[in-house]
């Protein structure tokens, strides 16, 4: 997959935030002295965490040079790391460990969440969360369009780019063995957005992004198309002309 595109990633700010403000509410810490946010982006994960601890150490850290590059222009206070979480040891154990939307891109989870709960100070707290919805029409289509004779060979790699992710009941199997106590939580928003046009425009920089980079300019405008007309199909307007995109999300916080 070609780099992260923070501005388009941006455009859905308030969508994507949410999760990340509930996740945050569920956290059961009062004053955490290291805090690092794995995944974060362009910092928007980031900063409510600076926001609700602002004598904490935090440390943000991603794999994308253009997130980062955006995060430190938003946070300029705030350390950020190019690293990847699967291998990435901190210096001493860390307070929080705080995950938004990043988990569901990295495989092997039954090995990785141990591994960051080992990374965790006695009493720490592991947060996460992870958008579940590659059943969804949004993410079944962007499959059933790449499968269609046109793209089929170009798209086989993009279409499991990404895991699926087992039942919440495994997480807490998962989890339970290096845990005092696991929540597990699924939350489905339903954004309301202007149309189709707004649905795809959201996913674009996120899940239809493997897809449309594996594809040459004039296709990649094709396929485009074809999935906006499908997306329309699958997400009609409702009582006020909008269109409802639903998102389900799973959250796990888990204390060492
Ligand atoms: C959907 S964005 C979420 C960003 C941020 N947490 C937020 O809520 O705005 C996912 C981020 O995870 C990063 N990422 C993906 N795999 C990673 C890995 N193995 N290690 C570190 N960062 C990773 C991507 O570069 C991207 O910036």
């Amino acid at each position: 997959m070609t780099d992260w595109q923070p501005e388009l990633y941006a455009r859905y700010g308030d969508e994507r935030l949410q999760p990340v403000l509930d996740l945050l509410a569920r956290v059961p810490l009062d004053r955490p002295a290291r805090i690092v946010d794995l995944g974060c982006g362009a910092g928007a994960s980031t900063e409510p965490l600076v926001r609700r601890w602002p004598e904490a150490e935090v440390l943000g850290l991603d794999t994308s040079p253009a997130m980062l590059a955006a995060a430190r222009k938003k946070l300029p206070g705030v350390a950020f790391v190019e690293a990847d979480l699967a291998v990435w040891e901190p210096e001493a154990p860390v307070d929080l460990i705080f995950a938004n939307a990043v988990l569901q891109w990295v495989p092997d989870l039954e090995r990785v969440l141990p591994r960051l709960m080992g990374l965790l100070a006695s009493g720490g707290v592991l947060a996460v969360q992870m958008p579940r919805n590659l059943e969804e029409p949004s993410h079944a289509l962007m499959r059933r369009i790449a499968a269609e004779p046109a793209f089929a060979d170009r798209l086989a790699k993009a279409s499991a780019s990404r895991p699926g992710l087992p039942p919440a009941e495994t997480f807490y199997d998962w989890l339970c063995p290096h845990a005092a106590d696991v929540q597990v939580w699924l939350t489905t928003y339903h954004h309301p957005l202007a149309d189709a046009a707004a649905i795809v425009e959201m996913v674009s920089s996120t899940g239809l992004k493997p897809y449309l980079d594996a594809l040459p300019p004039p296709l990649a405008a094709d396929y485009r198309a074809r999935y906006t007309a499908a997306v329309a199909e699958a997400y009609p307007p409702r009582a006020d002309g909008r269109v409802l995109f639903r998102f389900p999300r799973l959250f796990l916080v888990a204390r060492r």
